[in-house]
């Protein structure tokens, strides 16, 4: 069988099955219906549409997901949905921050596990290995469905039908983004720096968009042009070939992969695709072997271009290629400004991710640099508002906070404090934990930080430099070196949050945490841990990791 292949304005080619196809009119048209909910729902190898985008079983308003927050610990989570279908249980193991890494949100990856959609448990990014294995672990329970094969495409399975969504969403969203004009650029560490942090401002004037302080900003960033015409050279096309897209408008390819698709992260379904493509046989088993069951899966940091010119023979037709690569991603930046400061604008503190990667091609993260390097001044981006769901300042005014944040994990505590700096009458005292590499070069907001405990709005700082000496020392050092205190603010009632890198530093933090309840408070270490996952029960203890 044969597919008719068309791409899409914001969404890649729908395959559509051909009237010359052995099925009835039925099955055709369940058929289509299934393909074109399978790839706009990004199951295997298939473009998936961006995560809001995607239908869900139920809403949160007709059933509680107890569990759908961040600052709960995995076995907490679980706890929650005990008893719940196993799509609620695997929801569970994630990250609860929504933040569409994978594809989609916590919600509808676990669905699409459940319905055998999905294969690639290892998607929640900030869930990490923790999440994957526990998602392996639950969805071996899973009774697999029936599979369907096309010929000259990549093997997939029936998932369930998903109902569309219910409603219609009002004003700016994740599918309805915002054009912000970007106010400001600028560096916040010193030349001299290893380092390249950015305040970055937008302007949100008439957008109607509003947020609170704890919430993140979602940016639909546009891709490297260098990275897109590296990739039309690959494939030998000039840009210029119209697609057609899903709606049947037409776009370049050009325009297609610099705005639409995203072209960094290789899809299961792209290399499958370059495995039919290549002409080499042994380009072609290669390419086979690595999403074969038992197979070694795709290079460890192999971006796409580094694929295209490891395997010169395969060089499929530029729809379908872009037909196999997923709709770009937005990502999420915690918001650094409060709206009771800037309630026309919000800002931003953004790492700028540049490496060298595994096949020794330098690489920049796609929208770190498009806010860094490419967005200019006056132009506007895409941006909507993601609503935390536990992440913000105590509702009371006079409770105190506990704030640790290294790096661009400062961003939402400066919310944070620019909250309590402008309300009247906040008497909670304020500590912040900063760390980063060197005191002279990546001190972030000094000045406003240093003011703020001049102006009497920061009670403590704690400062943590780890290049400024021969050892280390991390943000958790001090807070062990402060336990007595830690432990003093936390007996009146305290709020401890923690924001930034999650596979280390958040971890480390935790544990640093309940090491001091344990020792302070006189505990084993099991009353210890449950003593800190109560704090996060009863929203005393926020995360905003990633
Ligand atoms: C809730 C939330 C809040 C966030 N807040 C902030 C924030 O305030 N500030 C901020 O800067 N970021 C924040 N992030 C992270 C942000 O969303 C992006 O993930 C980040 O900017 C990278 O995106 P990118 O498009 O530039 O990189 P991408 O193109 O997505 O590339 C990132 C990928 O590059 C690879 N990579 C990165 N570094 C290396 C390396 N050294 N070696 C090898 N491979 C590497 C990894 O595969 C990584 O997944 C937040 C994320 C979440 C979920
Ligand atoms: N998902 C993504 O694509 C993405 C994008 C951007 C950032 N991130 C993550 O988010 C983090 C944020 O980057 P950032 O520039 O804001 O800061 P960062 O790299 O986390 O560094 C901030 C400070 O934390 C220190 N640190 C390193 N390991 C630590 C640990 N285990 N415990 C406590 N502190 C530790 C660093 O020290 P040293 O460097 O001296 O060890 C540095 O002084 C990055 O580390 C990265 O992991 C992820």
């Amino acid at each position: 069988m044969t597919m008719a292949m068309t791409a899409p304005a914001h969404v890649p080619a729908i395959p559509t099955i051909p009237d010359s196809a052995p099925f009835n009119a039925a099955q055709r048209a369940w058929l289509n219906g299934f393909f074109a909910g399978l790839l706009n729902r990004g199951g295997a190898g298939a473009p998936a549409m961006q995560p809001a985008e995607v239908a869900t079983v139920s809403s949160d308003a007709e059933e509680a997901m107890t569990w759908h927050d961040p600052a709960l610990n995995l076995e907490d989570r679980l706890q929650l949905a005990e008893g719940r279908p196993v799509e609620r249980r695997l929801m569970a193991a994630m990250a609860q921050l929504d933040c569409g890494a994978c594809g989609y949100v916590c919600q509808t990856y676990a669905e699409a596990i459940a319905s055998g959609e999905e294969k690639d448990l290892t998607k929640c990014a900030p869930g990490g290995r923790e999440t994957a294995r526990k998602l392996k672990e639950l969805s071996s329970s899973i009774v697999p469905v029936a599979s369907v094969t096309v010929r000259g495409a990549p093997a997939t399975t029936v998932p369930a039908p998903v109902p569309a969504p219910a409603t219609t969403p009002k004003g700016h969203d994740r599918r309805h983004p915002f054009a912000a004009r970007l106010l400001k650029n600028q560096p916040l560490n010193a030349p001299a720096s290893s380092k390249d942090t950015r305040h970055i401002v937008f302007d949100l004037h008439g957008s109607g968009l509003t947020y609170r302080a704890g919430d993140a900003l979602g940016v639909i960033p546009e891709n490297c042009p260098d990275t897109v015409g590296w990739l039309l050279e690959a494939l030998d096309a000039s840009g210029g070939e119209s697609i057609t897209t899903t709606d049947g408008s037409t776009a370049t390819l050009h325009d297609v992969l610099l705005r639409h698709v995203g072209i960094t992260q290789p899809t299961v379904g792209l290399v499958q695709l370059l495995g039919v493509s290549a002409s080499d046989p042994d380009h072609a088993q290669a390419l086979r072997q690595m999403t074969a069951e038992d197979g070694p899966g795709i290079p460890e940091g192999h971006e796409v271009l580094d694929l295209l010119k490891r395997f010169p023979s395969a060089r499929p037709s530029p729809a379908a290629f872009v037909g196999a690569l997923k709709p770009i991603r937005p990502r999420l930046y915690s918001i650094s400004s409060s709206p009771k400061a800037h309630p026309d604008d919000v800002h931003l503190t953004v790492a700028v991710v540049r490496y060298v990667n595994a096949v020794g091609r330098q690489c920049r993260g796609v929208a770190s640099t498009y806010l860094a390097e490419r967005l200019r001044a006056g132009q506007k981006a895409k941006v909507f508002v993601h609503a935390s769901h536990a992440f913000a300042p105590p509702a009371d005014a006079n409770v105190p906070m506990i704030m640790v944040g290294p790096g661009t994990g400062v961003a939402p505590f400066r919310a944070f404090l620019q909250d309590r700096a402008a309300s009247a009458g906040a008497r909670g005292r304020n500590w912040l934990f900063f760390g980063d590499q060197k005191r002279d070069h990546d001190f972030l907001y000094r000045e406003e930080i240093e003011k703020w405990i001049v102006d009497g709005v920061l009670t403590r700082l704690d400062t943590a430099f780890s290049r400024d000496q021969a050892e280390k020392i991390y943000v958790q050092d001090r807070m062990l070196e402060r336990g007595r205190e830690i432990w003093a603010w936390l007996q009146d009632g305290a709020h401890f949050y923690v924001c930034g890198d999650a596979k280390r530093m958040a971890r480390d933090v935790d544990h640093a945490l309940t090491k001091i309840v344990a020792e302070q408070g006189g505990m084993s270490a099991e009353a210890a841990a449950a003593y800190v996952s109560d704090l996060a029960k009863s929203k005393r203890y926020g995360r905003d990791v990633y």
